[in-house]
């Protein structure tokens, strides 16, 4: 079975077998039956590069649907089940005028995998918003719930990456969006430019996710067109004794200070700088818009993708001593 039309990334890997579930019940069914097979949970395909065929029961989780749970005047909760495509659901909220989420317009994937690495955009995460999510035991088929303090969010990190890793399938994931007095945030550059282009000086939940559309797609590219994963890596953070040696060398350098004594570094600007930008070497590439996102232009085999992502690393480190590392699931 190719997994083609699955991952974001248009990697022709194969499953040995592969099944989609539409609920629960479906789910602990095929986990129940399948109890010594090695199994691989599969979502939106959005976060990962298959650099191999994958030898194990790929399960994808297709279940649907989205319901109120509660609200008052200000305030509405929405459980969102896994299956469902992260933008239209923030459209979906935007549409019947629930605040939260429209910072993180046009990221690609459901929203069952949204937690796992607390996915992020202009000023917003999703543990800003996030209340609980669902999530099955993969040995127990108990249905588990994580509160925001149990899924422990970091910049792009979670439980979910570190010691739940592998053990837990989730099922939904509950938000807390505003009703009235919505918190609009325009503290990105970005977006404050691209509200002025458009003479909106008072925006809207709408002109918000607009504006981050377009800023979207004028630098990342569309995975239909173009295979990718967004961020390939991760913005570094490093000492800022570190940092501060680096600067001394290249006073140019792009950065945001994260404590007293950290910095994070833009890794798209070093890669840059390392001479990366718009790069092709086969059908493997880094995007032209954004150094920080690697392509496929058609045919390049998930080795050939990592091994473009280990030669800029590598760049990255010989000339300014720092280290990033992928924020895709390397498999
Ligand atoms: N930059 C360059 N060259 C590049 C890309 C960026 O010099 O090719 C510089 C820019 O000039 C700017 C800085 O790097 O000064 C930051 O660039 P940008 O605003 O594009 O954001 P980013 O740090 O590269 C992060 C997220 C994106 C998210 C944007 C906006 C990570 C790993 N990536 O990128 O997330 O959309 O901020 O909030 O944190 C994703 O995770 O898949 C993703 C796209």
């Amino acid at each position: 079975f190719s997994l083609k039309q699955y991952n974001t990334f248009g990697i022709d890997a194969r499953a040995r077998r592969f099944v989609s579930v539409h609920n629960t019940d479906e789910l602990t069914e095929v986990l129940r039956q399948n109890p010594s097979e090695a199994k691989f949970i599969l979502g939106g395909g959005s976060n990962m590069l298959l650099t191999r065929d994958v030898d194990a029961l790929v399960i994808h989780i297709d279940i649907k649907g989205k319901t109120i749970v509660s609200e008052d005047d200000g305030f509405v909760e929405v459980q969102c089940n896994a299956g469902e495509n992260w933008h239209e659901f923030v459209l979906w909220t935007i549409d019947h005028g629930f605040g939260g989420l429209e910072n993180m317009s046009l990221i690609p994937g459901n929203v069952g995998t949204t937690p796992v690495q607390n996915i992020g955009a202009y000023g917003t995460e999703i543990k800003d918003t996030f209340v609980r999510c669902e999530a099955m035991d993969i040995n127990t088929f108990e249905l588990r719930t994580f509160d925001r303090d149990a899924c422990r969010f970091g910049y792009r990190e979670s439980v979910f990456k570190n010691e739940a890793k592998g053990r837990y399938i989730i099922t939904s994931v509950t938000f807390r969006l505003t009703k009235s007095n919505h918190k609009i945030n325009t503290s990105y550059g970005d977006i404050l430019a691209e509200l002025a282009k458009n003479n909106i000086s008072t925006p809207t939940l709408r002109d918000v996710s607009n504006a981050v559309i377009a800023i979207r797609k004028s630098k990342l590219p569309d995975p239909a067109e173009l295979g990718n994963s967004g961020s390939f890596f991760k913005n570094p953070v490093i000492p800022k004794t570190q940092f501060d040696a680096v600067q001394a060398q290249f006073p140019d350098i792009k950065f945001f200070p994260v404590s007293d004594t950290e910095v994070k570094v833009p890794a798209g600007w070093l890669i840059e700088q390392a001479g990366f930008k718009g790069k092709r070497f086969g059908d493997a590439g880094v995007h032209r818009n954004q150094a920080l996102v690697l392509v496929n232009y058609g045919g390049a085999t998930g080795a050939e993708i990592l091994e473009l992502s280990r030669k800029v690393q590598q760049a990255v480190y010989d000339i300014y001593g720092i280290r990033i590392e992928a924020e895709v699931n390397i498999i």
